[in-house]
């Protein structure tokens, strides 16, 4: 297959070796609103991959036979588009755009062109992760009561990503919302969010706060947490905890996890915590892009389409809400305004 990957900075560097590497992919084309970085890509892959001096030479009749979507998040809605009309399977990034008015918008295109979009939860391809909606679909916990989710990273990206990134719950919490409903099978029906900013001024000057922490309501009445900051010095601790009746599981939880016991007996510290999201989902980014693959070649179905990661960013709109207007917020009215003809 010949790839395009447009965008090649922290995560697409990543995919970009990922997709160089693997054996179904016999061109992989980079393309990078700055071309330069896509040419220093391509130059560092060697053979097999190529730069291409702008993004509209992917979507040239007949160019590639998919398209993976790295690019920041502002750009991510309409280059899903724009693949879309040229019918081509896409893989994207989360989220689709950081607002319902853009997500609502590409979905539909995607939808009435009615080819693949991949979203990019690579949570659902993590072993641990997989294990957990193994042994709660299968009845190992009994009743569901309760769920924790975290995701603390270890230092917080650059300013300027912070300024397109739509904000700690549509950039980072969105994974745990994502999750929770796939580990639980559960949707989420209310959220109560509540923010803070303790760290550097450019979080609240681009509106966004660098911890926050979330009361969620799911349907079928369990309960749950979801909390995230920016700056975790012991190093980037995503877990989960699912509580039901008859058991407790836990994801994330191991010699590497960034969490001291102080407990008497304990270790002293952790030698080699993760220190990042790549560290830590390196082999679960591998699999959701050797997953595309096979969607492309119609061999496997779509395993979290646009549809989940509307899901998810309803979940997210609805923590914003809640936070500005500091009052427990519903999800499905976030839902009907995004049902709106005029949402898109
Ligand atoms: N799934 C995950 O765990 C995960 C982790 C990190 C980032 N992400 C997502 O991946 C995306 C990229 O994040 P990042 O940290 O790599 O950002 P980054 O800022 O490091 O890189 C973004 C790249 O996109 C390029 N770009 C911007 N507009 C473009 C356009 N219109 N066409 C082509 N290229 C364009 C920039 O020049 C830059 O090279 C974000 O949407 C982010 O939410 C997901």
């Amino acid at each position: 297959m010949r790839i395009a990957q447009l965008g090649v900075g922290r995560i697409g560097t990543f995919h970009a070796a990922t997709l160089h590497d693997h054996a179904d992919v016999h061109e992989l084309l980079i393309a990078d609103a700055d071309p330069a970085r896509a040419a220093a890509t391509a130059e560092r892959l060697g053979a097999g991959a190529r730069a291409l001096g702008s993004v509209d030479e992917v979507f040239a009749p007949d160019a590639v036979d998919a398209v993976v979507i790295t690019s920041a998040t502002a750009a991510h809605a309409e280059l899903i588009r724009r693949a879309a009309r040229a019918g081509l399977p896409a893989f994207c990034e989360k989220p689709i755009a950081s607002d319902l008015s853009g997500t609502m918008a590409a979905l539909r295109e995607v939808e009435a062109a009615g080819t693949v979009l991949q979203m990019g939860f690579q949570r659902r391809f993590d072993p641990g992760y997989r294990a957990a909606r193994e042994a709660v679909r299968g009845g190992r916990i009994g009743r569901l009561h309760t769920a924790r989710a975290i995701t603390s990273d270890m230092a917080p990206p650059p300013p300027e990503f912070i300024t397109l990134s739509g904000g700690l719950y549509r950039d980072c919490l969105v994974h745990d919302f994502d999750i929770l409903r796939w580990v639980t099978g559960h949707e989420i029906t209310e959220v109560y969010a509540i923010g803070a900013n303790g760290g550097a001024s450019f979080f609240a000057e681009a509106g966004d706060v660098d911890t926050a922490a979330v009361l969620l309501t799911l349907d079928g009445g369990a309960l749950a947490t979801a909390t995230a900051t920016r700056y975790n010095g012991a190093g980037h601790d995503i877990r989960l905890e699912v509580c039901g009746t008859a058991d407790t599981i836990a994801v994330g939880v191991g010699p590497r996890t960034p969490v001291t016991s102080v407990e008497a007996g304990s270790a002293p510290g952790v030698p080699d915590p993760w220190t990042g999201f790549l560290d830590r989902f390196g082999s679960a980014y591998r699999a959701e892009l050797a997953a595309f693959l096979r969607v492309v070649t119609g061999d496997l179905v779509n395993p979290c389409d646009g549809r989940d990661a509307l899901a998810a960013l309803l979940v997210a709109e609805a923590c914003e809400v809640s936070r500005h207007e500091r009052r427990p917020v519903e999800v499905a009215e976030i839902a009907d305004r995004a049902a709106k003809p005029d949402a898109a």
